[in-house]
Order: C-alpha cells, then structure tokens, then sequence
C-alpha cells in the first residue's frame, strides 16, 4: 500500500527528495530538434557535450497521478535557445500543469489542428497545458530554468510526430531577445 509522504522539492536546483526516477539529456541526445545540424556538432565539441536537461520523477504505478520536476541548463545552438525534445501525451485525454519555480523560459505549444500558442515560464506562473496539445519549453533565461510538473501517470509520451516534422516555431535569441519565429525546416 502506498502512504501518505511529503516529497521536498529545492525550486532553484530542482532536486526531489525523495524520487522515484532520474535521466538526463544531453545536446548529442537532442540530435534532430534544433534547426541547424552544424551548430549543434559545434556546440557539443565547444561543450564537450553538455547536459541540456535533467528530470526527476515521483511515479508510482498505483497512483493516478505523478510529477517530478526539470531543469533545464542555459544555452544556445546556434541562436536557438536549449529546448526539451516536445511531445504530445499518448494518452489523449492527458492534460499536464508546469508550475515555475525559479529562471525563465517560453512554453511552446501545438494543438493537433496547427495552432501555436506560448506561455511565458517564471516564477509564480502555472501553467496549464490542456488535453492534446504538443509542449516543449525553452529557457531562454542566463540562469538555470526550473519547473514542477504534474500529470497523470500512465499519460505517455508521444515524441514521433515532433521528432519526424519539428514544431511550426522556434525560439531564438534576435537582438539580444528570444523571440518566436517560424520553423523553416517544418515539414
Ligand atoms: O511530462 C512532461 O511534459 C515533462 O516531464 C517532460 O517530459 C520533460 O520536461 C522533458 O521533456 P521531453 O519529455 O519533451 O523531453
Ligand atoms: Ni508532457
């Protein structure tokens, strides 16, 4: 039987304590998702292949519900900011919450029909990513980018339709600002 516990969560560094679960990302990992190929092997060689992101699970199979946390490391490729992989959630009916602990970042999100929309990722900020919609985030911060996220347990995740055609944006610094702009390598 599973009982009650309080899990502690640091909003700057992101640690869970205690966590079911750990994996990390590095740029070599993210190999498809950046726009420029070439930008991505001279970040990795500058780097020596640096971790773009981390994440921590609290997950339990008899329980409905789960979260844990990312950290996502300050960065660019190119001009685009470090982002996650992005994906939708297997299970349709899936909604998530991404709750901002500490840095900065855009929430990139597609619905099925093409739809882009963003919510800026800061302190304070929960946002809410309803049934259906692809989500990425991107720190586009100097300081490490921290968030909670909580979502149904068995939602899955679905990275084939973002990995094969990309997302209709990306972020990318443009005079010293992230800015939003459309993916030319959209397929
Ligand atoms: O479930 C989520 O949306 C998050 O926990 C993400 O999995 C996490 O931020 C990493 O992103 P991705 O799974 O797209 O690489
Ligand atoms: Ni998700």
């Amino acid at each position: 039987m599973l009982l009650p516990e309080g899990v502690v969560i640091d909003g700057r560094t992101g640690s869970v304590t205690p966590s079911t679960d750990r994996y990390e990302k590095r740029l070599s990992d993210l190999r498809g998702f950046f726009r420029d190929d070439a930008a991505l092997d001279r970040a990795i060689e500058a780097g020596g292949d640096p971790i773009a992101y981390e994440v921590f699970d609290f997950r339990h199979a008899d329980s409905d519900l789960a979260f844990g946390t990312t950290i996502m490391m300050p960065g660019k490729v190119g001009v685009e900011f470090y982002l996650t992989r992005g994906h939708f959630h297997l299970r349709k009916e899936c909604g998530e919450a991404y709750y901002t602990q500490s840095g900065e970042g855009l929430l990139l999100l597609e619905s099925r029909a093409g739809e882009t929309r963003t919510v800026e990722m800061k302190p304070g900020v929960c946002a809410f990513i309803p049934p259906d919609w692809g989500h990425r985030s991107i720190n586009t911060g100097k300081d490490k980018l921290v968030f909670v996220w909580f979502c149904a347990t068995d939602a899955g995740h679905d990275y084939g339709a973002i990995k094969d055609r990309g997302m209709r944006k990306l972020v990318v610094e443009r005079d010293g600002k992230p800015a939003l702009v459309d993916n030319p390598n959209f397929a």
